[in-house]
């Protein structure tokens, strides 16, 4: 389903890396025939309706980029806004029901950054969307784009985070006064379908390896199991070539030559995916130009890297391109490609000129400033 045609368009505005690689979009990196493909069917206008949960912080901002582009690219898409904020359920805070009907009918969502209060207050609500829908593989691709001069011109990594448990298991007490535990749990079951999903993407995707990223020399039996069901489910996928790395061995090797893994698909705990895929983030650029989706059985979710950067809210000064990747990411899960393709292009074109660029770009443009270039080259 990634054709060659399509994906080359895609590429236009990226820097040149292999030709292998030019071929696969950066963001054709949705799931087609993997579980959680969007079979969803136009409403009476023609149109999809998909989820948009604005957010926290620069959220509702980068989100009205999002729909004012989508609105001049003339994308057949029917918003339906909602909020997660909090609310109080059977004495638990829990994320509202509409929010929770809308996700489930419409089966793709598009999501702003949700702020988490640090070491008190509620649970993540980014966790519990996870949890609710199952959102059991987190895929953050990045690549390097012309037109940002960064010390790398050479990233094309792709990271399949599991989602669902590990370090974020949210198992945690204190044994006696001073003296907390937090609980690491892995399953085989969480384990499996997380390989399952990056042996599939590789081979939907065009890349010829998996690799492993994991501490099992340390969390022998946490970070053992989770590396037995990547080698089990390797032997289901002979065409694809599967190796291991060491988290840190992983990090060494990333920042010293990120082409190295640029015909792989890095797989790993969840906790081990939120750092390295920030870290990937930083050699193309920063968290204002990375997108993610969030794959489930029933509903997928399409977000933004970053977090809600209260450092700029409000200021008209946030940079809406990793939503926008985002969103282009889900485009391509709903196979409206020809409309992912335009958005993407007209947007590396906007970064590639260097002209209007927001300030984590180097630039001094706002926000409503570098959309509306965005929509000029529609
Ligand atoms: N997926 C999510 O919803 C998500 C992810 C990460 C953090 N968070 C939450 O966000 C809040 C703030 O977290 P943080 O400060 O650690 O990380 P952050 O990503 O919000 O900010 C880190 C730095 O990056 C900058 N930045 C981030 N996105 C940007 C954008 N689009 N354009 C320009 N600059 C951008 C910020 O200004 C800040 O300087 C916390 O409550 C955290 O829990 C949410």
């Amino acid at each position: 389903m990634f054709a060659a045609k399509r994906a080359t368009v895609a590429f236009n505005g990226l820097k040149a890396l292999s030709s292998k690689t030019a071929m696969r979009s950066m963001a054709s990196q949705a799931a087609g025939s993997m579980p959680g493909a969007f079979n969803a069917k136009k409403n009476a206008n023609g149109n999809f309706t998909v989820t948009l949960i604005p957010g926290d912080g620069i959220g509702p901002e980068i989100s009205e980029s999002v729909v004012k582009i989508y609105k001049a690219a003339g994308v057949p898409i029917e918003w339906e806004p909602v909020s997660v904020t909090p609310v109080l359920k059977n004495g638990k805070i829990a994320i509202p029901d509409e929010a929770l009907h809308s996700v489930k009918k419409n089966t793709v969502a598009l999501k702003g950054p949700l702020a988490t209060p640090v070491g008190k207050g509620h649970v993540s609500l980014n966790l519990t969307l996870r949890r609710t829908f199952n959102l059991y593989a987190n895929v953050r691709p990045c690549r390097s784009v012309v037109g940002y001069k960064t010390p790398y011109d050479n990233v094309d990594t792709v990271l399949i985070r599991e989602n669902t448990e590990g370090e974020y298991s949210g198992i945690e007490h204190e044994v006696v006064d001073g003296v907390v535990q937090s609980i690491k749990l892995i399953t085989k079951d969480a384990s499996d379908r997380c390989a399952r999903y990056a042996f599939n993407y590789a081979k939907e995707t065009g890349r010829n390896r998996v690799t492993a990223v994991h501490k099992a020399n340390i969390m022998k039996l946490s970070d053992g199991l989770f590396l037995s069901s990547c080698q089990e489910v390797a032997r289901e996928f002979p065409e694809i070539k599967f190796d291991d790395l060491m988290l840190d061995r992983a990090c060494l090797q990333i920042v010293q030559d990120p082409s190295i893994f640029a015909d792989t698909v890095m797989v790993m705990p969840n906790l081990y995916g939120d750092i390295l895929s920030d870290m990937s983030a930083g050699l193309i650029g920063g968290l204002g130009l990375t997108p993610s989706g969030n794959i489930g059985r029933d509903a997928s979710i399409f977000e933004a890297v970053h977090g809600t950067a209260p450092d700029i809210a409000g200021q008209d000064k946030a940079n809406p391109t990793a939503l926008l990747f985002s969103s282009v990411l889900m485009l391509r899960h709903m196979g409206l490609n020809q409309f992912a393709d335009q958005i993407e292009k007209a947007t590396l074109k906007v970064i590639a000129d260097g002209k209007v660029l927001t300030g984590d770009l180097g630039g001094r443009s706002t926000n409503t400033e570098f959309t509306n270039a965005i929509i000029s080259e529609l």
